[in-house]
């Protein structure tokens, strides 16, 4: 049986301002959210503290984009694991494909931030996914075993074992923001590849416990079908994700 909770996440990117992430705080507060189930909002920095206050009442977890890889440091305009966790943060996105993609984020730097999440004791989310040109060459499997292993290969496992901790996010770079959604099929074979590779290196009940979350062009209209699938344990939403209802409207229909 899996041991696995549930995991909504709203991914706000570049979006809303200090009065819209108030509103939003608001609409959270007043839903009644699934016990069984984490959900989660990534908004920018600036944000981070007033939405954790907001959601004070909520079960609602607040997480951020990205961290540095160093614990502190001369790192003008950056913004350390520990600076997350003052500002009332629990999880943190690590090598989004927009990070990869604007910040030339590699796998190595990837896997580092995954680690300084862990020192802290933040709950670090694995971004990773395909491009187009990746999936149409025939070598969607190599880029997922390389981007996840980069970091189970490296010295990246906790002392103390506790690999569980960890948490992906399969996101297609194809379906993100493009109204694309990778059929419930393509992303079932893709989650069960990747957890077939977390088995392998953390052993099967391990990685049976590790939750593996789908992105890219996920709404109210397609998200039943997605949740159907046995690997597919939640969500990180972008763009249905800045509406509240719209939010929370996937939230209930997998609950
Ligand atoms: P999207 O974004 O839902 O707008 O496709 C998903 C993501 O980038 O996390």
């Amino acid at each position: 049986m899996s041991t696995r909770h549930p995991i909504f996440a709203g991914n706000w990117k570049m979006h809303l301002t200090a009065d819209e992430v108030e509103r939003y705080a608001r609409e959270v507060c007043k839903a009644s959210l699934p016990d069984a189930a984490h959900c989660l909002l990534f908004p920018s920095f600036p944000y981070l503290n007033l939405l954790a206050t907001a959601l004070q009442n909520s079960s609602a977890e607040v997480g951020a984009q990205d961290l540095h890889e160093e614990d502190e440091g001369a790192h003008t305009g950056d913004v350390s694991p520990q600076q997350l966790v003052d500002c009332g943060c629990l999880w943190v996105l690590c090598g989004h494909s927009e990070r990869r993609r604007d910040h030339g984020e590699e796998d190595a730097l990837v896997a580092a931030k995954v680690r300084a999440a862990w020192r802290a004791g933040l709950l670090p989310i694995l971004c990773l996914g395909e491009s187009l040109a990746e999936r149409e060459a025939g070598t969607t499997f190599d880029v997922l075993a390389r981007q996840l292993e980069s970091l189970l290969d490296s010295s990246a496992r906790r002392p103390s074992g506790q690999e569980g901790d960890l948490t992906v996010a399969y996101e297609p770079v194809w379906a993100i923001g493009t109204g694309k959604t990778a059929t419930p099929e393509i992303a079932q074979e893709a989650h069960a590849f990747l957890r077939d590779r977390l088995a392998h290196h953390l052993g099967e009940e391990a990685a049976a416990t590790v939750p593996i979350l789908y992105g890219g062009s996920v709404k109210p209209e397609n998200c039943g079908q997605l949740y159907s699938e046995a690997d597919i344990d939640g969500f990180l939403i972008g763009g249905a994700s800045l509406d509240p209802a719209r939010f929370l409207d996937i939230i209930d229909r997998c609950s």
